[in-house]
């Protein structure tokens, strides 16, 4: 099959796809707006704006693997099942910014966890734009005093070890009330409506986030990891704490944090002076006063 005909039968696909989900639905989210503020070469380029979905992400990497252009957003105002790390659901009602970036990077598999730290810079920088304090909890949440303000779940799809495509999906608390989010999980939670005392335009925040996500996608272009670590180390809540981490299988550490390596993992203090180092899992911020009881703070 040639290239023409195939990019033509997936143009079809997708076509076919986006009524079935009913892009002309979407309402309140001004994407010719979006694009006259935008100061993107490719980033957000293309935005496919939903009213509801079930997840931005499951619909970015349908759209992904159709061969859709680098860049292309997905949007919506809602999500019916919106997905949030190590397969926990992420509450997605009215109010908030929830978006899927689709990228091809030219990197393997195992670099593609440097993406979510780049995202996260991203995301941090965009709300530290609106003058509200965030900073980031390795491996990708961001947090206001210790409160979660957003998230990111990035997934990846490879072929004989090669990436096709990445989708950072990126969930921000906006114009919500945290009320809304945190019921059902355990996590402490703030919104950008909070923290200011006032409805922020998304509009300009979707533009600013698109616009430091490209930013810190250049680095990645460049191969140049070194920039993206010296960016995070620079926001880090996380260096220079003490935290508990949970991992996959359950086992707990804790330890001191001392940096992040250039493959984006943890490297840990223990109490008895060993260095660790932590691919994957969730880190607690603990207060050192708390620290010794830890078991008890869990
Ligand atoms: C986390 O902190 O657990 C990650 C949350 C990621 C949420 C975003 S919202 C947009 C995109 N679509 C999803 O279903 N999840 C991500």
């Amino acid at each position: 099959m040639n290239n023409e005909r195939s990019v033509l039968i997936s143009k079809e696909r997708i076509d076919k796809y986006i009524e079935k989900l009913g892009l002309e639905k979407a309402v309140n989210i001004d994407v010719e707006q979006i694009k006259e503020n935008l100061k993107t070469k490719f980033i957000g380029q293309k935005i496919y704006a939903f009213q509801e979905v079930d997840s931005t992400n499951t619909v970015a990497k349908f759209l992904a693997g159709s061969g859709i252009e680098e860049g292309t957003i997905v949007i919506a105002r809602s999500q019916i099942k919106g997905k949030g790390r190590r397969g926990k659901k992420w509450e997605s009602p009215l109010g908030g910014i929830w978006l899927s970036i689709i990228l091809r990077p030219e990197i393997s598999p195992q670099q593609a966890a440097l993406i979510t730290l780049g995202a996260g810079v991203a995301v941090t920088k965009a709300i530290r734009k609106f003058d509200v304090d965030a900073r980031i909890k390795w491996p990708n949440d961001v947090l206001v005093d210790d409160k979660k303000i957003a998230g990111i779940l990035t997934e990846a799809n490879s072929k004989s070890r090669k990436l096709e495509y990445v989708v950072v999906g990126i969930g921000i608390d906006s114009n919500l009330d945290s009320s809304s989010i945190s019921k059902k999980s355990k996590i402490k939670a703030t919104t950008l409506k909070e923290e200011l005392k006032r409805e922020i335009n998304e509009t300009n925040l979707i533009s600013t986030l698109l616009e430091e996500f490209e930013d810190v996608y250049k680095d990645f272009e460049n191969k140049d990891f070194e920039e993206i670590l010296y960016k995070w180390r620079n926001l880090s809540q996380t260096i220079g704490s003490y935290v508990v981490i949970e991992q996959l299988f359950g086992e707990v550490l804790k330890g001191y944090v001392v940096g992040i390596n250039n493959g984006g993992s943890l490297i840990l203090e223990l109490n008895t002076g060993e260095l660790k180092k932590i691919i994957s899992g969730e880190s607690h911020i603990a207060e050192i006063s708390k620290f010794e009881n830890f078991d008890e703070d869990l």
